[in-house]
């Protein structure tokens, strides 16, 4: 922060800024947006006077973008209710790397397979710290995987990484336990006889299960009363379980106390619940949507696996279609489309600007996994992104649902295998059924700032 202004002065700023976001509603008012020309031409001297000129004299060449208002920075250009389309739309005007503030703080934002590689990958260093975030850390606090950095981070990921895979991730043990929570989606999802409903419980109480049986050692009934709450209230989640995870006490020097173990469970739970259950509820209303590429699906799945055992991760390799859909459908649902910002450990030139210490990134994952460069018709469904032309699973570079570097998803294997398992288990038994014409699903997603498929009915007809 050298240079540019005191931490204290920013925490309050930010703070102040956020708060002022919060309350900000999307104003289609002319009159309004007049005044606030006004205001923005009247303050832009004070604003350049007070950090920009500063931090370009010091510092060189910063990124192009929108001009920051004093204190509030560009928060009229981010309109809370449809964050996703102003960054696209600043995308368009100010290319792949542009700054934009949020409040007083600069955010890079980069966007395009090149971009975003080049900063998370060849410049893994530099662009792998966590961003503070203030939803992330009211979350987390300081606590767990997610939030940390430095030795801190490093320890813990390394130690949840050697748990789980000491509990079998990669191993035939975790797979056995997503098999048999596969077997009991199917059995609750057969007590529906034929009728409507809505998916979301279902297959987030699976993939909770699948977590819970990994980091508690069992999974619970769907009925289970705890479990329910569990579910609910996941943010009250740390005061039903002690101390199965803790090696050391309280003991605040070390990083295995309590709250640290705590908190990297909660954020396996958090991470590994929502992602791997909105995917597959995606991956069904897009089933749904393309009766005919679920059908391939279940031709492979008759041919491969047949119907008289449970589908296993070894079948991956030989059910190429099965396998390019799976990856379309997480392309295309795109979930976590603008990553888990990230912060730049040092100051740093990246494209010909300057990038100074702490600056907030968000490497837009939306923006790879629907690069034309890399995918002919990004916006379209098209299974067809992963195969080439005999038929063979074909990869691609741009596929980047997990983020990638220092800090790609911890749950990558995890959620792979998950994924696979559940759709060709629910595949393998049911056919898809909507009341809709299937023309008319709207497979957009329901969210602006992260991505969500609308809410819908599903039926499932037995297939055997
Ligand atoms: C389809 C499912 C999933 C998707 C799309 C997904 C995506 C992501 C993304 C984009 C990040 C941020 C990476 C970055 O900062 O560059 C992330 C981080 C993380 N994910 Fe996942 N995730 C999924 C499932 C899971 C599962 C099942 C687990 C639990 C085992 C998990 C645990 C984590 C953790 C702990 C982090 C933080 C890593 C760190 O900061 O070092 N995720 N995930």
């Amino acid at each position: 922060m050298d240079g540019w202004v005191k931490k204290d002065q920013v925490d309050i700023w930010e703070a102040s800024a956020f708060s002022f976001i919060d309350s900000v509603e999307p104003c289609d008012n002319k009159g309004m947006e007049k005044d606030f020309q006004f205001f923005q031409f009247c303050s832009e001297g004070l604003l350049i006077l007070g950090t920009s000129v500063r931090s370009i004299k010091k510092w060189g060449k910063m990124p192009p973008g929108p001009t920051p208002l004093p204190f509030i920075g560009n928060i009229l250009q981010l309109r809370p209710n449809d964050v996703l389309n102003s960054f696209r739309k600043l995308n368009r005007k100010y290319g792949p790397v542009y700054m934009v503030y949020f409040g007083t703080q600069p955010v890079l934002i980069l966007n395009g397979y090149d971009v975003v590689k080049e900063a998370l990958v060849d410049n893994a260093d530099v662009f792998g710290e966590r961003g503070r975030f203030p939803g992330l850390l009211k979350a987390f606090s300081n606590n767990g995987i997610i939030t940390t950095n430095g030795e801190r981070w490093k320890q813990l990921r390394r130690f949840a990484l050697t748990t789980m895979r000491n509990f079998g991730m990669g191993k035939r043990s975790i797979e056995e336990r997503i098999q048999e929570e596969a077997q009991f989606l199917v059995k609750e999802m057969k007590k529906t006889k034929g009728s409507f409903f809505d998916p979301t419980f279902y297959l987030s109480r699976s993939t909770s299960n699948v977590i819970s049986s990994i980091v508690f050692g069992n999974r619970f009934e769907y009925e289970d009363k705890e479990f329910l709450t569990l579910l609910k209230l996941l943010n009250q989640f740390a005061k039903l379980f002690d101390s199965p995870l803790s090696q050391e006490k309280q003991n605040n020097t070390s990083i295995f106390n309590d709250d640290n173990l705590v908190m990297s469970t909660l954020n396996l739970f958090f991470a590994g619940t929502e992602t791997t259950s909105t995917t597959l509820r995606y991956g069904f209303l897009i089933l749904m949507k393309y009766p005919e590429i679920a059908e391939k699906v279940m031709q492979e799945i008759d041919h491969v696996i047949g119907q008289n055992r449970a589908p296993s991760v070894e079948d991956r390799s030989k059910m190429p279609y099965t396998d390019a859909v799976i990856h379309e459908i997480q392309r295309f649902a795109d979930i976590v489309p603008m990553n888990v910002p990230h912060a730049v450990a040092q100051d740093t030139e990246f494209q010909g600007y300057i990038i100074p210490k702490g600056t907030m990134v968000f490497p837009m994952l939306t923006t790879v996994l629907k690069d034309p460069q890399w995918f002919k018709n990004p916006y379209s469904f098209d299974p067809g992104n992963f195969m080439d032309e005999n038929g063979a699973f074909k990869k691609n570079d741009a596929f980047m649902p997990f983020s990638a570097g220092k800090r790609i998803c911890l749950g990558e294997g995890l959620a792979r295998m998950e994924l696979f398992l559940f759709f060709t288990t629910i595949l393998q038994n049911f056919t898809l059924k909507t009341t809709k014409n299937p023309k008319d699903i709207d497979i957009s997603s329901g969210l602006s700032s992260g991505n969500s498929p609308r809410s819908y009915q599903l039926c499932v007809q037995p297939r055997y």
